[in-house]
């Protein structure tokens, strides 16, 4: 595993960053397997970087029919609901570029949470089939950081942060006293490249810790053994 630590000075500038990585990662994939299989992370960072994507034009150099979209997590909600984030990429990138639906693979947080869950596992086995994987590979996995060290949706304490053979879980989080849908940790750390996007308003000493691998925080247990690992943070929101 190859680790990589941008910091800059702004928040702005470290989405554009993001925004650039983004591009450049899905470029690398087409050329190389004829397609960019990227999960988006949820919250509200990401949304700065779906912005530079249209800022610099970078969104629009993509061939979006050969982008497979999914998430790292969502909400378990509608996918209209204010909370999801699929809504959000759907108002900030998809819509603008008129993404097509069939590279979009969201996860159904309407429904019961286990089978949604299953729903979303079983379509990323297929998916790998086809792509002739034992196991989906993300060419991009996209993962921000709460202020508790979590990241897509696996919180300290909670079930899906201990299993270690499904691949998506639905997973109760006792703090938000809801359900979320996440992948866990096996298919995360099967990413060729995850990217870590935070901003710098998080707890430094939060930051310091996760980064020296303190593995009571379920973002330092993100480490792709066969891929890269680029924490971009930036300095100040
Ligand atoms: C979610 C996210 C979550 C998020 C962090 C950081 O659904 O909320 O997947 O893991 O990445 O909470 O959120 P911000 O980007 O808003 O700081």
């Amino acid at each position: 595993m190859a680790i990589a630590l941008e910091v800059l000075p702004t928040a702005a500038l470290a989405a554009e960053a993001a925004a650039r990585r983004f591009t450049l990662a899905a470029t690398a994939a087409i050329e190389s397997r004829g397609r960019f299989v990227v999960a988006l992370s949820g919250g509200s960072t990401p949304r700065a970087m779906y912005a530079q994507l249209a800022t610099a034009s970078l969104a629009s150099t993509l061939d979006w029919s050969r982008v497979e979209v999914l998430w790292g997590d969502e909400r378990c909600v509608p996918p209209d609901h204010e909370a999801s984030n699929y809504r959000m990429a759907r108002e900030a990138l998809f819509e603008p570029y008129a993404v097509p639906e069939k590279s979009i693979l969201r996860m159904r947080g309407e429904i019961e949470p286990a089978l949604a869950a299953q729903e979303y596992e079983d379509a990323l086995a297929l998916l790998a089939t086809q792509h002739g994987e034992t196991i989906y590979r993300h060419d991009l996995m996209l993962l921000g950081m709460g202020d508790d060290g979590h990241t897509a949706s696996l919180f300290p304490g909670t079930e899906a942060l201990s299993e270690q053979v499904r691949r998506v879980a639905a997973n109760y989080v006792p703090k938000l006293g809801a359900w979320r849908l996440t992948m866990t940790l096996p298919l995360l750390n099967q990413s060729r490249h995850v990217l870590f996007l935070v901003s710098g308003d998080k707890n430094p000493e939060l930051l310091e810790q996760v980064l020296a691998g303190g593995s009571e925080y379920p973002a330092a247990r993100i480490n792709p053994p066969n891929g890269q690992l680029t924490w971009m943070i930036g300095e100040r929101a």
